[in-house]
């Protein structure tokens, strides 16, 4: 009877935890709820779920899947973007990007932030201000990157390299929108710089939801696509990452604490414009799906504002 009861109460406890994917979203009452989405058969892109049991508490500590369930309006990113206190991204970290951009293989990884400003939704447009479009002869080089974005929950610095996803919350997909005229031609010589050509409002949206640990335990398995205006233009997998979501948490966590809710986009594969021989910058109207398998997609248009 004792251990009976037991198992209840762990099956009871293992039952509140397993949310597999969290979503933020308006209902059609229009409140904001955080949410397990639940996924209609045989589909596993969270943007295509209409409805979520309201979750209780916070994602980022307590919390519990209540069997409320709200139908989605409209899908927000996974964690307000004032609550993200870091946006971590990396540089170079597919080795067929590093050669289509002729960079040498980086020997570690290569960190660059972005204002959380810059945090979107899965669905808004992707503002392009004045000072990003064409001026003259300064023509607005504006490319896509597809990333595997990693949600952090648990605090910690100086994680070793066999614990680092014990910190993780989930995997989202995430658009590093990028500007390279800003980043490399008037990015100072000899080094580009990353963040006049990276971090502007709105050019960061990710989701549609962060896919737990559960569903995905192993991140370095999933196919990564980028379709602009419905042609599809990067295709990889998260195998070919150089340093793999392990070997990034540990390494930016070298004497610098990972807080819950800091996200890191972990590079972007192959297939962008920059490097190629004749590119076609993106251009107001075009619209942009990032997807990562398992997870979902983001979809946004460029918006000239
Ligand atoms: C690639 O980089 C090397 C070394 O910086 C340079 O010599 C070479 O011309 C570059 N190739 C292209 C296609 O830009
Ligand atoms: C672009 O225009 C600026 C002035 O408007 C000029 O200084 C610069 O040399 C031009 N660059 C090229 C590549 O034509
Ligand atoms: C990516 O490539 C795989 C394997 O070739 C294919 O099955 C998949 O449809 C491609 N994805 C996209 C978005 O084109």
């Amino acid at each position: 009877m004792r251990s009976l009861l037991k198992l209840w109460a762990f099956t009871l406890l293992a039952v509140a935890v397993e949310a597999q994917r969290f979503v933020r979203f308006i209902s059609t009452d229009g409140k904001e709820y955080t949410g397990d989405a639940v996924m209609p058969a045989g589909v596993t892109d969270a943007s295509k779920s209409t409805s979520a049991k309201v979750i209780r508490g916070d994602i980022l500590g307590d919390f519990e899947i209540t069997d409320t369930v709200k139908p989605i309006r409209t899908l927000l990113a996974p964690i307000a973007p004032e609550r993200v206190r870091t946006v971590r991204c990396v540089g170079f970290n597919y080795i067929a990007h590093a050669g289509e951009a002729n960079v040498t293989i980086p020997e570690f990884p290569i960190l660059f932030y972005k204002p959380w400003t810059a945090l979107s939704t899965p669905s808004d447009p992707i503002p392009v201000t004045s000072g990003y479009q064409t001026q003259g002869n300064f023509t607005s080089k504006m490319d896509y990157e597809t990333e595997l974005v990693v949600v952090i929950k648990k605090a910690g610095s100086d994680i070793p390299l066999d614990q680092a996803l014990d910190h993780v919350l989930g995997y989202s997909v995430g658009h590093d929108v990028s500007h390279r005229g800003w980043q490399i031609e008037r990015g100072g010589q000899p080094q580009p710089q990353y963040s006049m050509g990276k971090g502007a409002d709105g050019w960061a949206p990710w989701g549609p939801a962060i896919v737990s640990t559960d569903v995905i335990p192993d991140p370095q398995t999933l196919n990564i696509w980028t379709k602009v205006n419905g042609v599809t233009m990067q295709n990889e997998t998260t195998a070919n990452m150089i340093f793999g979501v392990k070997e990034l948490v540990s390494f930016f966590s070298m004497g610098i604490t990972l807080l819950p809710g800091d996200v890191i986009f972990t590079g972007t594969p192959s297939g962008v414009q920059l490097g190629k021989t004749d590119p076609v910058w993106l251009v107001d109207g075009d619209v942009v799906e990032v997807g990562l398998e398992n997870v979902g997609t983001c979809t946004n248009a460029l918006k000239y504002v």
